[in-house]
């Protein structure tokens, strides 16, 4: 069959496929109780393992009685307000509802912004390391990601200084994401402020992936870019910090005169995103809700006070302890010259999944690992003395 040129721009995202490997070995004798094996620790997986709301499992239930219609492609307005009260509240910013654009997923934010801001001849700027699907989103749209390398001293984000020798006439703009997927780190206000004034006297646009936001643990990274202006894009989800992942849902805060523009998209690829996600959504934002994501936030919180020094104990060093999201991003480098081939052998000695650095960048990825600390204490803490034990 005869598929798309752009597919040929369009790498697997290596994350699912050593999810795969790691099921594979999960099925098999070194796993199986019988056998003597034990389980499999997953710390490659990006979710936390805390699910919904109490409030919103009930809501789902009870919506499901009743219809569940399509809604506007925008979203249910309750939803967009109530979103719209949360950055009140959490941020002490005023975006109206009609900023508010609900999505698939953020996924299908990224998806929409991409197809509605960029087209062939294109360049986006953004880190390497960042989230892969990232460089997709722009391939997708038939633009060029071109990718920057980043260090710990950047907290592996974009410099301004960075931003301005890299830009050239085709490029429109960049595509932040605070704190990262894989890194945990967040851009810091000042160099976010000067980057996100570059890029508006270029003309260009600014879009920023806030989805792990609310999952900060610093006072002084915890603010959203939408702060800076009106022309921020910020890309949002139900998936981490409300803890709804499989339920694809998601939101953008757009530029007033981008939000006709992702409407049109938006209603003519896919309607609207789930009824069902979006009514049941509603009772994240009761106080209850909050309180829950809180302590969860909290738990979090200790998690990575426990993982970062022990795997800094183990060499596996974590340059820059992670403000936020939930992943160490770690040099391995002292223990194998490639993340991808030790990755897999972990899997084999020790029974735990770590993502390798592949996926997220093109510059030194054999260096880097990720290792998600969404995973219970005492799963994290079995980790450690396997990897203790694979080490020595
Ligand atoms: C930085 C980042 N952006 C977007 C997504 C996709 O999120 P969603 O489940 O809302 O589509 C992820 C998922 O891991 C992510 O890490």
């Amino acid at each position: 069959m005869k598929l798309a040129a752009r597919l040929d721009r369009i790498e697997p995202f290596y994350v699912m496929e050593l999810a795969k490997a790691a099921a594979r070995v999960a099925a098999g004798p070194l796993c199986d109780a019988a056998q003597g094996g034990r389980r499999m620790i997953r710390l490659n997986v990006g979710e936390p393992d805390f699910g919904a709301a109490p409030a919103v499992r009930e809501a789902v239930a009870r919506v499901a009685q009743g219809p569940t219609p399509y809604t506007d492609a925008l979203g249910l307005p309750a939803l967009r307000e109530a979103i719209s009260r949360w950055y009140a509240q959490r941020f002490g910013l005023a975006v109206s509802p009609d900023r508010i654009a609900m999505t698939a997923g953020a996924s299908a934010g990224l998806q929409l912004a991409c197809l509605a801001l960029f087209e062939r001849g294109d360049e986006v700027l953004m880190p390497d390391p960042c989230y892969p699907c990232n460089r997709h989103f722009v391939t997708a749209a038939d633009a060029m990601p071109r990718l920057l390398p980043t260090g710990a001293a950047e907290r592996f984000q974009l410099g301004a200084q960075q931003v301005r020798d890299a830009w050239t006439p085709a490029t429109r703009g960049v595509l932040l994401a605070s704190p990262s997927n894989p890194t945990g780190t967040s851009i810091a206000p000042q160099v976010l402020a000067d980057i996100a004034r570059f890029v508006r006297g270029r003309g260009g646009v600014t879009v920023i992936d806030e989805i792990y936001l609310p999952l900060s643990y610093d006072e002084h990274f915890g603010h959203s870019a939408l702060a800076l202006g009106d022309d921020i894009v910020s890309v949002n989800s139900f998936s981490k910090y409300f803890g709804m992942t499989g339920w694809r849902l998601g939101w953008l805060v757009l530029p007033p005169a981008l939000v006709p523009a992702i409407e049109r998209l938006a209603q003519n690829l896919y309607i609207c995103p789930s009824t069902l996600a979006q009514m049941a959504a509603l009772a994240g934002f009761e106080p209850a809700s909050i309180a829950e994501f809180e302590r969860r936030r909290n738990t979090l919180r200790e998690r990575r006070d426990y993982v970062v020094p022990a795997l800094n104990d183990l060499g596996l060093t974590v340059p820059v302890a992670p403000d936020g999201a939930f992943y160490a991003w770690m040099d391995v480098s002292r223990h194998h010259a490639d993340s991808w081939a030790f990755a897999h052998e972990l899997l084999q000695s020790a029974q735990v999944a770590l993502t390798p650095g592949r996926d997220f960048g093109l510059a030194d990825p054999q260096r880097w690992m990720r290792l998600s600390f969404a995973s219970s204490m005492e799963d994290l803490e079995e980790a450690m003395r396997r990897l203790r034990e694979v080490i020595a």
